[in-house]
């Protein structure tokens, strides 16, 4: 019998579930797919106050969507991984999650001690650390057996053995399979605290940090040394200091914020202020990750780094450690975030927990289930005002419409578990266009117009349009576009000439590659714009049934679904 173990993550930023079987990561999935409700909306962290209660005052939910309680929604998601929604007809050998506490600070316990009973005969371990889980999770998914390790987010748990602190930051190494932590930073010192708030302060919401970075390019150094200065200290062994308030009474740097530029309303018009603090913000990240990841490699000796934690997803940072580092190459884990944490988890388990020998990291990020043949034309035959077709050659007959200007839903096998869409759960355009920008910003997307699309390239062409700093398979990676080719695929092309470049290649990702080089063969360009295939505010879509109502909903004007070419009902596609 194989030796399978359960990781979980429940965090007030996201929950997931991942199986693990010997060693194989075999599936893993985000509970925001199955709910349908983005991030926080669909994990609700240990609040005082009834579900109902915090979704209305908090989110503006009238109703308790499904799902909306990890608790309730855990034998699904059991089931999306493993087929079964019981622990025992799973086989599950070990449950294992970090130390985050789920159970609520005070009213209806029910909910929660169902939840504890949910588990009872299987073996648990419930109290694995935040940072030392990312640490796993960045170490033990990478290619590496010995390299440095980064962990860099928000905060993690309050830890009993550091007086009720919590840490932000993880400097560690890995060999052998095992992690050994060589020197933390604790909170109010956390990148990911400042990123959020002037995310905040900028007039986004939670998990929009993305949005920060995009505005950054567009602004100037206005406000950067007074900041920096007034906010940061860099530390000789690596760590940082950001100053709290002279009344120790919050941090330092939202008075600075205030002080230039006064918060902006969600929805309010931009300015150059917003722009340059943005930048400013951006800068000081990049200047603190960069001191880390130097010192860590003076400390370590080590060529390579794995790292995670949200902050890990910033691609213009990771780029920035590439090129002033002596680190030589990076694996940023995909879902670098704490939803990332339940492979982790499954993964700490396996080898550290149980012992397990051979290390199986996996070689890409479609970690989800991929629907059958039977369920696509399911789903197909049951939507209104649909037409579909089968194809001899899908990845040719969609690169031949993305280069006919078509804009088009691209779904394939499974799911990614990270954040970024990567030609599995993918929407699709010719990058030759701005209108492709246009068209998605205002009619399908219908997101800010500041933020940047990215391109997937055949890896074997990446050079000759992009200054890469080596491969890019998960679009954590920010570069610069080459100059004499920004005129060529302007709407891949950020403002300041960068891309957040995937690359593609042919034997990890047969069919997207056969796709971009048919595109290359038609055009001459061998990339295309990808985009995450998600409604705004909306999860990526999992399922065909999702992908075909967004197929409609969104307008576009087809989708390549497996060996299927789906459209509206008296378009043509
Ligand atoms: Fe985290």
């Amino acid at each position: 019998m194989p030796v399978r173990v359960l990781g979980l993550s429940f965090s007030g930023h996201g929950s997931a579930i991942c199986l693990v079987e010997d060693g194989q990561v075999v599936s893993a999935v985000n509970l925001e797919r199955l709910s349908r409700v983005k991030f926080a909306l669909a994990t609700v962290p240990p609040y005082a106050l009834p579900l109902a209660v915090v979704l209305k005052q908090t989110f503006g939910f009238d109703k308790v969507p499904p799902f909306a309680n990890f608790y309730d929604a855990f034998p699904e998601m059991l089931r999306a991984v493993c087929g079964e929604s019981e622990l025992k007809k799973a086989g599950i050998d070990l449950v294992v999650k970090t130390h985050d506490n789920i159970r609520p600070i005070s009213g209806d316990l029910e909910p929660y001690e169902e939840f504890c009973d949910y588990f009872a005969g299987t073996q648990t371990l419930f109290d694995l650390e935040h940072h030392l889980c990312h640490a796993y999770q960045a170490y033990l998914s990478s290619p590496f057996d010995d390299a440095a390790i980064l962990t860099i987010d928000g905060t993690g748990e309050n830890l009993e053995r550091l007086g009720g602190q919590s840490i932000s930051t993880t400097m560690a190494q890995g060999r052998d399979g095992r992690v050994s932590v060589l020197s933390e930073v604790v909170m109010p010192n956390s990148v990911g605290a400042l990123y959020s708030s002037v995310t905040q302060h900028l007039g986004f919401r939670e998990e929009q940090e993305g949005n920060t970075m995009a505005l950054a390019s567009f602004g100037t150094d206005r406000f950067y040394r007074q900041v920096r200065d007034d906010a940061v200290e860099l530390l000789d062994d690596g760590r940082f200091e950001l100053r709290q308030r002279p009344s120790g009474d919050g941090l330092h740097y939202l008075d600075a914020m205030a002080k230039f530029c006064p918060r902006r309303e969600r929805g309010a018009p931009l300015t150059d202020d917003h722009f340059d603090l943005a930048w400013s913000c951006q800068a000081i990240a990049e200047e603190i990750i960069v001191h880390v990841a130097r010192a860590l490699q003076a400390r370590t000796g080590k060529q390579s780094l794995a790292a995670a934690g949200g902050v890990a997803l910033n691609c213009v940072a990771n780029a920035k450690i590439l090129r002033e580092t002596p680190f030589n190459e990076i694996y940023v884990m995909p879902n670098a975030g704490d939803r990332g944490l339940a492979l982790g988890a499954a993964l700490y388990g396996y080898h550290v927990a149980l012992g397990g020998k051979d290390r199986h990291p996996p070689a890409h990020d479609y970690l989800g289930c991929a629907p059958t043949d039977a369920e696509i034309v399911a789903a197909l035959d049951a939507a209104n005002d649909t037409e579909f077709k089968k194809s001899d050659d899908i990845a040719g007959e969609c690169a031949a419409l993305v280069a006919k200007g078509r804009i088009i839903g691209w779904v394939q096998g499974g799911a990614e578990f990270g954040p970024r869409a990567l030609g599995h759960r993918s929407i699709l355009a010719d990058p030759r266009t701005s209108a492709s920008k246009e068209r998605l910003d205002a009619e399908i997307k219908r997101r800010e117009w500041f933020r940047p699309y990215a391109p997937s390239v055949l890896a074997e062409h990446a050079d000759e349009y992009f200054e890469m700093l080596g491969p890019s398979p998960y679009m954590l990676l920010a570069v610069n576009t080459r100059r004499d080719m920004r005129d060529k695929v302007p709407a891949i092309v950020h403002v300041d000439g960068s891309a957040r470049v995937q690359t593609v290649a042919r034997d990890t990702e047969p069919l997207y590659h056969r796709l971009i080089s048919r595109f290359h063969e038609i055009t001459g360009v061998p990339l295309v714009l990808n985009t995450s295939f998600n409604g705004y505010g909306e999860p990526m879509v999992e399922t065909p049934t999702d992908a075909v109502a967004a197929m409609h909903s969104m307008g576009l004007d087809a989708l390549g679904i497996g060996d299927y070419l789906a459209w509206t009902r008296g378009t043509s596609p």
